[in-house]
């Protein structure tokens, strides 16, 4: 079904209730809080990566979506996602913003709003504490939210963007100007080019060198993190793999399996937000 900006519209505050709650109880992927009180006594921390852990110099983590769950941020697939409401070609490609660049605006201005009324949660918080335990920690984050910096993340690479930034579609210089899309229209760059949200759409390329250094990191960690990601969105979903080729011990954390999961040392199944400060506890212990 086709998706038009009246349709974005009318369904904001459906959008608002069901998938931007993070406490709504509607979220598929999660277990009640109750049972997980008893579920993270229980974690069973395997021996090799608790000593890796402490031991580590290089360390690596890819995030995705699901960090960003418990913030209440929607993820993109399974039967709550944006993908199963949303048609990704009509509002995140090139030939998307050419052909409606105001219903394209519409659907980024609207999640932009949403997302500034997020915080970040526990999740991304210990990912923000490893990184002081580390000499060399590279975080990679799927994740337009901005959660992670907000966080105090540094060493952090926006693989997909950034949906508070903007820039020119012809020369791709940064814009800061404010968008008003009833008083202003199409906002324009000063060489008269379209302005466009910051993000990487399907079927562009990522920021070159914050991919390159992705990949590098990735390559060098002795134990890679790849949380709240389905792994299935390419070049992202490599980097865990690229890790485990050249030896790190990877380890999955997410509330249930994926295709990467037989590839990980440790999956650790459960919320990235109680599993995460569970895993900096063990650290500091
Ligand atoms: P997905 O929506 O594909 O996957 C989210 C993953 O998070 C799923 O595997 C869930 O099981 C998991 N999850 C949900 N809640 C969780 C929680 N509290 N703790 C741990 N895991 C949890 O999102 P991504 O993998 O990020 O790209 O998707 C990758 C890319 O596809 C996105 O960056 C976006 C999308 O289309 C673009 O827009 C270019």
């Amino acid at each position: 079904m086709a998706n038009t900006a009246s349709q974005i519209r009318s369904s904001s505050n459906r959008f608002h209730l069901s998938a931007f709650t993070a406490s709504s109880g509607r979220n598929n992927y999660s277990a009640k809080a109750e049972n997980f009180v008893s579920y993270i006594a229980m974690i069973a921390f395997p021996e090799k990566f608790l000593k890796i852990l402490k031991s580590a110099q290089k360390v690596a983590v890819l995030t995705g979506a699901g960090i960003s769950a418990e913030s209440g941020v929607p993820t993109f697939r399974g039967t709550d996602g944006l993908w199963a409401k949303f048609r990704p070609e009509e509002l995140a490609t090139v030939e998307a913003f050419l052909s409606n660049p105001k219903l394209v605006w519409e659907w980024y201005l609207h999640r932009r709003d949403l997302m500034s009324g997020v915080s970040p949660n526990p999740g991304h918080y210990a990912l923000a504490e490893l990184e002081s335990h580390y000499p060399d920690f590279t975080l990679i984050t799927q994740n337009i939210d901005g959660l992670h910096h907000q966080a105090g993340s540094k060493n952090l690479f926006e693989v997909h963007g950034n949906i508070s930034k903007n820039k020119c579609f012809e020369c791709g210089e940064p814009f800061t100007g404010e968008i008003n899309l009833e008083s202003e229209g199409l906002p324009k760059c000063h060489c008269g080019g379209r302005i466009r949200p910051d993000v990487v759409w399907f079927g562009e390329m990522l920021p070159e060198k914050a991919l390159e250094e992705s990949f590098e990191a990735s390559g060098r960690a002795e134990l890679f993190l790849s949380v709240g990601t389905s792994g299935i969105v390419y070049p992202a979903a490599a980097m865990p793999l690229t890790a485990r080729r050249k030896g790190a011990y990877l380890v999955e954390i997410n509330v249930e399996p994926t295709s990467l999961t037989e590839y990980a040392d440790w999956f650790a199944q459960g919320k990235s937000g109680e599993i995460l400060p569970e895993i900096v506890k063990r650290l500091k212990e």
